[in-house]
């Protein structure tokens, strides 16, 4: 039986996106942090859309993702889901809400899935984190891994340059990956890692690889979406192709609006009543 919403919109399910790597079509997902974005990206027909702690960026002007708590990204999947027909929301768990120990991993989990109705979360490591993930699966609740650049340890890395370029760094990403497809994860990001090892991963796992800046080899894409978007001018890594420009769209209706406020062409006779 597959799941349905009440508006008979069949829906995507982990189990949807499995088929899709076995039939070999490319999954594709964006992030979002509001309702009136999800809308245009569920109407579009995107797969998967995320959650991202990117939000703590885009949405809330902080450095890193290292400072969005959990009510705020509970808030930020509210809004999301009330947004989404039919793609698979997934919800990044953030920094300081999984890796302390299994008990609160869970209890950070199931308050994400009971308060904003997410379909599964994101958490970020390998092995390291391996008792978090095995209770949150116990629970029934979706697991999607990612490796490689991963955001909220940028103090131990000290840059945002790509990862796994070493062997013993690629070797240790490559075990990583095959431990949460053994855990029983439903997917992985890759994070800005070589081509040629995102394509050894993808190619040596069952389940779905997504990449960011990890090349085309891998099962699906997934970018931010202020980022593709061109609303953030000036984040430009050589993995992000800009869809629109939309900062420059927004700033010319924004000084239009002004001059016709100052020169009081707006409103006229007909937009008043
Ligand atoms: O938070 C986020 O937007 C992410 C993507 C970059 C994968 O984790």
């Amino acid at each position: 039986m597959s799941v349905q919403k009440k508006t008979d919109v069949k829906v995507i399910t982990t189990h949807q996106l499995q088929n899709m790597k076995e039939r070999g079509e490319k999954i594709s997902m964006l992030t979002a942090y509001d309702f009136s974005m999800a809308t245009i990206l569920d109407a579009a027909g995107i797969d998967v859309i995320l959650v991202g702690d990117s939000a703590s960026n885009v949405m809330a002007g902080h450095e890193t993702t290292l400072p969005i708590t959990l009510d705020q990204m509970i808030y930020h999947a509210q809004s999301v889901i009330r947004g989404t027909k039919r793609a698979f929301v997934v919800v990044d768990m953030p920094f300081g809400s999984y890796q302390g120990n299994s008990s609160e991993a869970l209890r950070s989990a199931i308050r994400i899935m009971k308060e904003s109705g997410a379909h599964g979360v994101k958490l970020e490591g390998g092995a390291e984190i391996k008792e978090s993930i095995t209770r949150i699966l116990s629970a029934g609740v979706p697991v999607m891994g990612h490796l490689g650049l991963t955001p909220q340890s940028i103090y131990k890395f000290g840059t945002y340059t790509v990862r796994a370029k070493a062997e013993a760094e690629a070797q240790k990403l490559i075990e990583d990956a095959q431990l949460l497809q053994e855990l029983g994860c439903f997917a992985i990001v890759l994070e800005k890692i070589p081509s040629e090892l995102a394509k050894r991963v993808a190619e040596s796992l069952e389940i779905p690889i997504i990449g960011i800046g990890a090349g085309p080899h891998v099962d699906g894409q997934v970018l931010v979406v202020h980022d593709m978007l061109g609303i953030n001018k000036e984040f430009k890594p050589r993995f992000l192709r800009r869809y629109a420009d939309l900062h420059t769209i927004m700033t010319d209706a924004v000084q239009n609006y002004i001059k016709d406020v100052k020169d009081r062409d707006f409103p006229t006779e007909k937009e008043a009543y």
